[in-house]
């Protein structure tokens, strides 16, 4: 007959010391990126109401910020500039003496270790809001296509450019948001001419139409003014389709892939995880921040267990890394 060894479960849970020897997933500040907002135009820093403790900077304050981020041992930050005039293309994305560009080259000078990795989207410069030029006022206008269509190839030229800017300006690293199709091969090809070959780019390769992404648009205000993002960003529904993006991704140079959101996906994060050679990072978005605050404001949940807990998930699944608006309060020991 068969021996099942009674207590098997809780011999080895029976104290801490026990409990971190078999312990398989840890968490470290090494795996962590702090997200920041830099907003061209204010003076002081402004809370962002939906994720308290958050700020959206001014170009002063958010060299501060990366200070005291890159002094707490957290490797990285994704930096998002809000611009203070949007138009039809985004050109304050691009344009070489542009606030961005003076930001990072700030932030650079102050914290020379400091990963910095420039989110690379163009919702938060549109006046429409969508992550690209819109095929109306696009070189590649076609009249097969409604005019208000997001414009896949005039908008990855755009793209190339204001990645080659921002890397020329001291990014390390370029993380694509938008899901436009090409987008990593384009800007690979951008910087290989520009002689920054030595870039690596984090691709939002799936990165889903998520209602989770409600706070960051108070955040970056980049709330697209018509319409959704469903013509881009991938169906809540699809798997195969996630793994295929990767796929395609990895093929067009990526040297990190993303999944986003985090805690609503871990069956994407494992699923890419076992099928992927390249790292993953999971980004932790603006709604699962606010969600944990908002239970932990009404005394539903204890805030630092469930933030950690959530994070744990999140490694266990498979992340290599996560982009997590918890990044400081973890490294300051808060959690
Ligand atoms: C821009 C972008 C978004 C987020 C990161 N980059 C918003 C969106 O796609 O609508 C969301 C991050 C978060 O919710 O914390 N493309």
């Amino acid at each position: 007959m068969a021996y099942f060894p009674k207590h098997r479960g809780r011999r080895l849970r029976q104290t801490e010391s026990f409990r971190r020897l078999v312990r398989e997933t840890s968490l470290s500040v090494d795996n962590l990126i702090a997200p920041l907002f830099v907003k061209e135009g204010i003076d002081r820093p402004r809370p962002i109401i939906s994720m308290p403790g958050q700020f959206q900077d001014s170009t002063q304050s958010v060299v501060e910020a990366a200070k005291k981020i890159s002094d707490m041992g957290i490797p990285a930050i994704m930096l998002f500039g809000i611009p203070a005039k949007k138009d039809r293309t985004g050109t304050e994305n691009f344009r070489g003496d542009g606030f961005i560009s003076e930001t990072i080259m700030m932030i650079k000078k102050a914290c020379p270790d400091l990963i910095l990795i420039s989110d690379m989207c163009f919702c938060e410069y549109t006046e429409h809001g969508h992550c690209g030029v819109l095929n109306k006022d696009s070189a590649y206008q076609s009249s097969h296509l409604d005019p208000h269509y997001v414009c896949n190839d005039g908008t990855l030229e755009l793209l190339q450019k204001a990645s080659v800017m921002h890397v020329q300006a001291g990014a390390d690293m370029i993380a694509p948001s938008g899901m436009i199709d090409g987008m990593i091969q384009a800007i690979r090809n951008a910087l290989d001419e520009s002689a920054f070959g030595h870039v690596p780019i984090m691709s939002y390769a799936v990165k889903y139409a998520s209602a989770f992404y409600g706070p960051f648009r108070e955040a970056a205000e980049g709330a697209p003014q018509f319409g959704d993002r469903k013509q881009y960003q991938m169906d809540i529904c699809n798997v195969k389709e996630g793994l295929l993006e990767a796929k395609q991704d990895i093929a067009e140079g990526a040297d990190i892939l993303m999944v986003k959101p985090a805690m609503a996906y871990l069956d994407v994060i494992s699923k890419l995880a076992q099928t992927v050679d390249i790292p993953i990072a999971a980004y932790q978005v603006s709604g699962e921040f606010a969600m944990l605050h908002a239970a932990h404001e009404k005394g539903w949940l204890d805030l630092s267990k469930a933030a950690v807990e959530s994070l744990v998930s999140i490694k266990r699944a498979g992340a290599n890394m996560i982009v997590t608006y918890f990044a400081r309060d973890f490294a300051a020991g808060k959690l």
